[in-house]
């Protein structure tokens, strides 16, 4: 594997691979992970082009456990704000020795282009561009449901909100239906599905009564303010109301379920603080196995 751009065709031995080896950084608790010299002399460069708390941190403390360089370049303040072409920049940084670029963009195809763009001595990962693809998010996700469900040929995933902006969407649905997951709902109003959805095999739902009854997982997401043009912005009570998961809502669900969060979550609108607080909330816990995840993903790209 060179890069890791999408989970889209992504084989499920390399998936599976991923989660084994995040497994194997996880030690007995999350917190007993310790430095490993795997990535020794590597220089990874963090290129945020669009704000992250998780993603951006996880990495870094990521690379710094592989005992990498790292490298956060404040997109705000680069010489990007001056003219200088998102090549160019990867040029430069390349001309200092990058081994890694981690990228988050606002255009889909922006880690793409860097992919097609740097050396064979580079590696690029997709740290999110657009709508398109947030890969080590997906596999964060699958991490955590391993964790949580242990086999996905028997689970019911119902994925929340508004899927029509959401790259993590994407590459959830993608990376759940490689790993055999036989039922994967989709519950939003029509404004924020994608056309022909279907056509990714989903089942699609317009309403939590009937969307969220018997399933395993509910996998929540945040209305995408960034990037709705102003017809598809409903009003936060409407959608609330309709859409955001309460106590009462999540009873629909099987007893066990568990409920889970991209981040940034948006308490009264996609979601009550009672159920993202609740006990059937995994969210934090997703949040921490960012890091064991995308320790396994660099040092599988190193060659490790
Ligand atoms: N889930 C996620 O991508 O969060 P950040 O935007 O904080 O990185």
């Amino acid at each position: 594997l060179q890069h890791l751009l999408t989970t889209e065709g992504l084989p499920v031995t390399i998936l599976r691979h991923i989660l084994d080896t995040a497994e194997s950084f996880t030690g007995v608790t999350e917190r007993d992970v310790k430095k490993i010299p795997l990535l020794r002399g590597k220089s990874v460069f963090n290129l945020f082009f669009e704000p992250s708390t998780r993603t951006r941190t996880t990495f870094e403390i990521a690379a710094k456990r592989l005992s990498a360089d790292v490298i956060n370049l404040s997109m705000a303040v680069s010489s990007q704000t001056k003219g200088e072409t998102l090549l160019d920049t990867v040029n430069n940084l390349s001309a200092m020795h990058a081994d890694m670029f981690v990228v988050r963009h606002n255009q889909s195809g922006a880690a793409h282009l860097i992919a097609r763009h740097v050396g064979p001595e580079i590696h690029v990962i997709n740290a999110g561009d657009g709508w398109h693809a947030h890969p080590t998010q997906a596999l964060l996700d699958m991490f955590t449901i391993r964790r949580y469900k242990q086999d996905f040929h028997t689970l019911r995933v119902a994925i929340i909100g508004d899927i029509l902006h959401s790259r993590v969407a994407r590459s959830q649905i993608h990376a759940l239906t490689t790993l055999g997951v036989p039922e994967i709902r989709v519950i939003a109003p029509k404004t924020l599905l994608p056309a022909r959805v279907e056509r990714l095999g989903v089942h699609v739902y317009h309403n939590m009564t009937q969307g969220l009854k018997d399933v395993d997982v509910l996998m929540m997401l945040r209305l995408q303010h960034e990037r709705m043009e102003s017809a598809h912005l409903p009003s936060t009570e409407e959608y609330f109301k309709y859409y955001g998961l309460t106590p009462g809502k999540l009873l629909l669900a099987r007893s066990d379920a568990i409920v889970m969060h991209p981040g940034p979550m948006n308490r009264g609108v996609e979601i009550d603080s009672e159920v993202a607080d609740g006990s059937q909330s995994v969210i934090l816990p997703q949040v921490g196995f960012g890091i064991a995840v995308r320790m396994a993903v660099m040092s599988i790209l190193a060659g490790n």
